[in-house]
């Protein structure tokens, strides 16, 4: 398939980010069974990972501004341009040997993300889109699944954690759409779960507490595959308020309804 030149940029960073997180995850279940267990590897690995995709993307494009989760934001001479990159999303699934994580590196352009790319090593899916020109799982061009019944969906969500956000709330919600579908999961890789909302694996997503670099390429992905990403109050701010809903037209509209009529408890 012919890239864009900048999409080629992203996919040459990624693929050397995954060829280092392949070596890392190998050793990770050596380390399973040691006393210390691998937590602090995993940190060096990811570390490594967005070092990787720091020097790539800014060897490509010198002067473009990088937000990434380990380092911060890093400015660049230009400010039209910033990277806003996930170097592993999935981290407790590495950490437990589970292959199911990826890099997720989004370009913003005057406010607006205009390519996505969420590449899972383990398994060398590389999802990929531009804005206006579709999206693909390698070669294969993208389409959200079709399913306008909600007891017929799949839907991913987070599992609420005591200690972060509101745990009463996301048991609500958690409530309030399980007998509504035909199955919830809980993969545990944000911007895995929007790439395979594109791919029409999942129906539906939902998710609170999230950050920009978990949602930035994936939701490009999901739109330009057709489908339909909001805020959790149906508006575009998904990356400041770091929380999301999507699906196909009927999938989101009714999510999103199912969600807003679970009651808040007042602050
Ligand atoms: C996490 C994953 C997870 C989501 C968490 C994220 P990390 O990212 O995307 O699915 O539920 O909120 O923080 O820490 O593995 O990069
Ligand atoms: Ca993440
Ligand atoms: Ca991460």
């Amino acid at each position: 398939m012919l890239h864009s030149a900048l999409m080629n940029v992203m996919i040459k960073a990624a693929r050397r980010a995954g060829r280092s997180l392949n070596r890392d995850f190998g050793e990770v279940e050596h380390l399973q069974v040691s006393m210390k267990g691998p937590a602090n590897f995993v940190t060096a690995a990811d570390k490594r990972a967005e070092e990787i995709l720091y020097e790539e993307l800014s060897k490509a494009r010198p002067g473009y501004g990088f937000i990434g989760e380990e380092g911060g934001k890093r400015e660049g001479a230009d400010k039209t341009h910033t990277w806003i990159v996930d170097p592993l999303d999935g981290t407790s699934n590495f950490l437990h040997g589970i292959p199911h994580f990826c890099i997720s590196i989004a370009l913003e352009r005057d406010s607006t993300i205009v390519a996505g790319l969420v590449y899972n090593p383990a398994n060398d899916e590389l999802f990929t889109a531009e804005r206006g020109k579709g999206a693909f799982l390698n070669e294969q061009r993208l389409r959200v699944a079709a399913r306008r019944r909600m007891i017929d969906t799949v839907i991913a969500c987070s599992l609420p954690h005591y200690g972060r956000g509101d745990l009463v709330l996301g048991l609500k919600e958690l409530d309030a759409v399980q007998d509504q579908v035909a199955g919830l999961r809980r993969f545990g890789a944000a911007a895995l779960d929007l790439a395979w909302i594109a791919g029409g694996r999942f129906d539906g997503y939902w998710e609170r507490n999230l950050s920009a670099w978990d949602m930035a390429a994936g939701l490009l992905l999901v739109r330009e595959a057709g489908g339909f990403v909001t805020d959790l109050d149906g508006g575009e701010a998904m990356l400041s308020k770091g929380h999301i809903v999507a699906g196909n037209d009927v999938v989101h509209q009714e999510l999103l309804k199912l969600l807003k009529a679970v009651p808040k408890s007042p602050s």
